[in-house]
């Protein structure tokens, strides 16, 4: 039996990795930010000895990507300082530590999928704050680590893309969404599932950076309009391009992680995204 320690419980990824019951040979121990501070190296020490984990999932980050423009200095303490330390501490008391990354360390500039092996050309505090933390991981001796970048995260509940299309759909209002940005829509719920996957088994992943993300990939556009589809709501709906929406960060253009590898070495399905969609509403 694995025990894994979990960090930012009560965050998208971190609540469906505590809610994860199917995998066997795993206990799991989850602390929100008020009981693990990532960012604190006495909190992280005085978790280490209460749970004294096998391997830790650090699913806390800093995500609002626009507000990081003016909260540097936030951003990088938790998504590059708070790896960090945990690293430092994983490496002391010889425990696994996984990483959780995003697309946003590529400039999406490519026209084919990303693999992990791609240069990082990070734009905007966020991405960079984010690949720091990968720079953190790999620069710890004696440190056995993985990161897993993910991107689109989703969920059919808490706050994101799909909650906020359903939120305007349900409002009759027409909608116009970007068609200019190719990615796929990654679920929290199976993400999780192949995480607790790698905990209870890292002997099937070498240890490294490496991909997770459903078959894919659509637009922006696309994956609204599968939502309203499946959810049966009928929207007046329309494509707009990423410079008739300015955002203060940047975001990639092209952010297709090529996922099947990871998936492969895990024995997990590597489907397309739609069918997962699909899925996802039926469980709720
Ligand atoms: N969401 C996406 O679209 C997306 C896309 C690609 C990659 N990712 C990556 O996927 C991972 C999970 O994302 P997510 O969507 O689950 O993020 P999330 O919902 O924002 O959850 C992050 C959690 O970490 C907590 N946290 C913040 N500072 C902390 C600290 N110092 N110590 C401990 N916990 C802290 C947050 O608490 P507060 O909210 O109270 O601050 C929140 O509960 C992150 O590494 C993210 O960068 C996300």
């Amino acid at each position: 039996m694995r025990t894994v320690l979990v960090t930012g419980v009560k965050g998208q990824l971190g609540s469906r990795l505590m809610e994860n019951v199917s995998q066997d040979n795993v206990r799991i121990v989850g602390l929100d930010k008020d009981e693990l501070d990532i960012t604190s190296p006495q909190s992280i020490s005085d978790a280490m000895k209460t749970c004294e984990p096998d391997v830790v999932i650090n699913a806390a980050a800093y995500t609002a990507v626009d507000r990081a423009e003016e909260e540097s200095d936030r951003a990088y303490a938790i998504n590059a300082e708070g790896p960090r330390l945990l690293a430092e501490s994983c490496a002391r008391h010889d425990v696994d530590l996984i990483h959780i990354s995003t697309d946003y360390v590529f400039d999406g500039e490519q026209d084919r999928p990303y693999l992990p092996s791609d240069a990082p050309n990070p734009k905007g505090v966020y991405a960079d704050s984010k690949r720091a933390g990968e720079l953190a991981l790999e620069a710890t001796a004696g440190l056995r680590w993985w990161v897993i970048r993910v991107a689109w995260l989703c969920d059919t509940r808490g706050q994101n893309f799909m909650q906020t299309m359903l939120r305007l759909g349900q409002s009759g209002k027409a909608l116009r969404v970007v068609h200019d940005q190719h990615g796929v829509p990654t679920f929290a719920r199976p993400f999780a599932e192949a995480l607790l996957k790698l905990a209870a088994q890292p002997e099937r992943v070498p240890a490294g950076i490496w991909h997770y993300g459903h078959q894919g990939p659509t637009t922006w556009f696309g994956f609204a309009q599968a939502i309203f589809e499946l959810n049966g709501i009928d929207v007046e709906l329309s494509q707009c391009t990423t410079a008739e929406y300015p955002t203060p960060a940047k975001r990639p253009a092209y952010s297709y992680l090529e996922g099947k590898t990871f998936s492969d070495l895990l024995q997990l399905p590597h489907v397309n995204w739609k069918e997962v969609l699909k899925r996802e509403l039926e469980l709720g």
